[in-house]
């Protein structure tokens, strides 16, 4: 496979909250390996800014000691590694005062591309927004980029996009849902979109049901202070659940171009149902002998908040009207699995012996791990003795189709900050998809707090409550096995 790497322009990239868990774990590591593939030009920057004092030398041994812990020892030898720190450099800012401001307008060059990566709570959005436009530091042509959560309810994020909205145009804002820049989502576009073979089927009259898992081992030990204020519905299901059902379910778009993807993902969120409380299944994880529960992790005995949903929706359009979607997320689950599995309906009619036995059509998207796609077709079972019938995969294991290298996908992060850099806003949400999800997820979370729901208990290690099991058993359908 040759991999292709573009260039992209000179660029100086400001990370608010350079000092930040984020920007430890994700953001500083994915520009490292941007550089290693040769996608950083010569003279591209990227400052540190933080409320800690600390000198560009501070800086350096900050990031050489996060490429140390997230990068494998094969991809960083000293001299790059020293390469990549000499890009690098810090300032010390007061994001909701003036210390600092001028300093980073004397280093934010004019003439390059200028991104701002907010990687800080959504309470500093407004300040450090405002101050770039006061102190000139930004151009027309900046971008922000901005991390999740994009607000807590619908009011919250419109008040946040009314306040980004004073100092930015809507195209230099890039709201982050790192699902997005997942390999195998956008593989998803191009499965649906480049190929003849399913667009034709992808629809009510073909399509059984989709169901979309993201499970994850993980607790929320160490964040139960954010989780608790959230929950899977805000953490995962607003946005991360939200765009794989978008990508799966939208028509197909005029253009692999922002608006037009960003137009036909609005229209789905418009066309979802409001979910009948029997629909939705909240679940809370239990103690074992390898962790708290969950209310011990979120330091909250009484706490309601769910770590586990599962939930059928309804897309009220001609493509999708009769066609479920069961969506599932969950912590400290069986396994670390994230798949889209598309169902097709049995034949209309079989030819066969009914003993010869019958398999539907499944299409799974994985995201993770082994990122690929698996279709089952039904063929002859080899062998004399008549006409039996057995489903067998079609893999597309990148791995196995396209060798090795395809095996090592880029991180999410790292295709998305140089989509910023290129001034691609395909990936990112616009600012009302994020309040239509809003619109659609907030009466659901009122009808919990009216009721005084409680989530049930499910043991650590399991699939989640039984009723999630139910929620698909009532209508015919199993869940498929959360599995590595
Ligand atoms: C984050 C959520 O957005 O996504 C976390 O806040 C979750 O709770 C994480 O664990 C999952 O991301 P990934 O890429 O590990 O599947």
């Amino acid at each position: 496979m040759v991999s292709r790497v573009i260039p992209v322009d000179p660029f100086d990239l400001v990370i608010f909250g350079g000092t930040g868990d984020l920007a430890r774990r994700k953001i500083l590591p994915g520009l490292y390996r941007r550089f290693v593939a040769g996608q950083m030009p010569e003279d591209a920057r990227i400052i540190g800014a933080a409320r800690g004092e600390m000198d560009q030398a501070g800086y350096q041994a900050f990031v050489g000691e996060a490429i140390a812990e997230f990068i494998s020892e094969k991809k960083r030898d000293a001299e790059t590694v020293a390469a990549f720190l000499e890009r690098l450099n810090y300032t010390p800012i007061d994001a909701r005062g003036e210390g600092g401001w001028d300093a980073l307008a004397k280093m934010v060059r004019k003439e390059a591309i200028t991104a701002f990566y907010f990687s800080v709570g959504p309470g500093l959005f407004g300040d450090i927004a405002t101050r770039l436009h006061k102190h000139k530091i930004a151009t027309p042509e900046s971008r922000i980029v901005v991390e999740k959560p994009f607000g807590r309810d619908l009011e919250s994020a419109k008040a946040l996009n009314a306040v980004l909205a004073e100092s930015f145009d809507e195209h230099q804002i890039y709201r982050i849902d790192h699902y997005l820049g997942k390999e195998t989502v956008q593989n998803l576009m191009a499965v649906r979109f480049a190929n003849v073979l399913f667009e034709p089927l992808w629809n009510a009259q073909y399509i059984d049901h989709v169901q979309i898992t993201v499970a994850e081992t993980v607790s929320v030990g160490g964040r139960g202070g954010y989780y608790d204020k959230s929950g899977a519905m805000r953490d995962m299901i607003q946005n991360h659940l939200m765009q794989l059902l978008c990508l799966t379910a939208m028509e197909p778009p005029s253009k692999f171009d922002p608006d037009a993807v960003r137009d036909e993902k609005l229209k789905v969120i418009r066309a979802l149902d409001a979910v009948p409380t029997e629909n939705i299944v909240r679940g809370q994880y239990g103690a074992d002998g390898d962790g708290p529960s969950y209310v011990e992790d979120s330091e909250d005995p009484e706490s309601r908040t769910e770590s586990f949903i599962a939930m059928k929706v309804d897309i009220s359009n001609w493509r999708w009207k009769g066609t479920p979607f069961y969506l599932r997320t969950g912590k400290r689950l069986k396994a670390r699995m994230s798949e889209i599995v598309v169902h097709f309906k049995e034949t209309p009619h079989s030819i066969f012996d009914e003993d010869a036995g019958s398999h539907a059509n499944i299409l799974s998207i994985r995201l993770q791990p082994d990122e690929g796609m698996d279709l089952r077709v039904t063929i002859k079972e080899p062998g004399p003795g008549g006409m039996r019938l057995v489903d067998v995969p079609l893999d597309m294991t990148f791995a196995d189709a396209l060798g090795p290298e395809a095996a090592d996908v880029p991180d999410a992060y790292e295709r998305l900050i140089m989509d910023v850099i290129r001034g691609n806003q395909t990936l990112f949400m616009r600012g009302d998809e994020v309040e239509a999800a809003w619109a659609w997820t907030d009466p659901i979370i009122e009808g919990w707090i009216t009721r005084g729901d409680k989530p049930k208990t499910y043991d650590p290690g399991s699939s989640g409550p039984e009723d999630a099991l139910m929620l698909l058993h009532r209508d015919g359908r199993r869940w498929r096995e959360i599995s590595a």
